[in-house]
């Protein structure tokens, strides 16, 4: 078959939700979502899993991993009492990354291989991937969320990702680790406010039905509604990866159940073009 974007994904990485055994009630449907999306994703056998991360922060410049290995310790930096080292072990994709870099190149933007062995993964990346790929069968890209780039930019750079995915022949599901809504409070039960909540529902709906393009277009209103984590960049990406030219049909499905952490609204939700 050829290369595209098989799935694109936006899954939670709340740190209560990383360590499974001591996980707090309100975070276990998301794991139970996280797990099912991972059954739902390798049954679909794509080649790579690309996960873009809102805790993996760049400044300047697009950076994806081009490492043949990724090895190492997850610790939450901001609570390595939850996260507090936790081996992994992954295969990576130095060719598929190097094509990303250079399709967002080709865009005019700035990039940069991080092919590092000393890199460690931030826990935003290592949550949704430890529940999707328990196994560690499928090789793994990450690609750093960048402060620069506006909503548009990061919709541009999904479809250089989707592009250099044409191009390579690569089946690549595309993961944006993220929360829906991301108004933090200090509670860790806390849910999100009345009409935050119902913002999310739609937006989800948007994304479940295929509605791409109405999500695309109101993308920007409703992320800045919900104050989403990073500014929206993670879900904007994932938007651009979305190919909503004419004649295209997506569904989409929702994994588990949206859960509340610290206020934020957190569930994992996948779109697919239609059969
Ligand atoms: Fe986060």
């Amino acid at each position: 078959m050829a290369g595209g974007i098989i799935r694109a994904i936006v899954t939670p990485h709340t740190p209560r939700m990383g360590i499974e055994e001591s996980a707090p009630d309100f975070v276990k449907a998301a794991i139970k979502g996280s797990y099912e999306l991972g059954e739902e994703i390798r049954a679909a056998k794509p080649d790579v899993l690309v996960v873009n991360s809102a805790h993996y922060v760049c400044t300047f410049n697009w950076y994806a991993t081009t490492i043949a290995e990724h090895k190492g310790y997850a610790v939450a930096d901001e609570a390595p009492d939850l996260i507090g080292g936790v081996p992994y072990r992954y295969r990576g994709d130095p060719e598929y990354g190097r094509a990303i870099l250079d399709e967002i190149k080709a865009l005019g933007y700035p990039t940069g291989a991080n092919d590092s062995p000393h890199f460690q993964w931030d826990y935003g990346s290592w949550v949704p991937i430890k529940y999707i790929d328990p196994k560690a069968e499928l090789p793994v890209i990450l690609i750093g969320t960048c402060l620069a780039a506006d909503l548009e930019e990061c919709m541009r750079v999904g479809g250089a990702i989707r592009k250099a995915a044409e191009q390579t022949g690569r089946r690549v599901a595309f993961a944006a680790s993220c929360s829906f809504t991301h108004k933090l409070v200090r509670g860790p039960e806390q849910w999100p406010s009345e009409e935050r909540l119902a913002a999310d529902r739609k937006f989800i709906q948007m994304l479940t039905k295929g509605r791409i393009a109405e999500a695309k277009a109101w993308f920007p209103e409703y992320t800045k509604f919900v104050v989403g984590e990073m500014g929206g960049r993670n879900i904007a990406t994932m938007l651009g990866c979305i190919d909503d030219g004419a004649g295209v049909k997506y569904v989409g499905a929702e994994f588990g159940a949206y859960c509340q952490s610290s206020g934020s609204g957190n569930t994992s939700v996948s779109v697919r073009q239609a059969a």
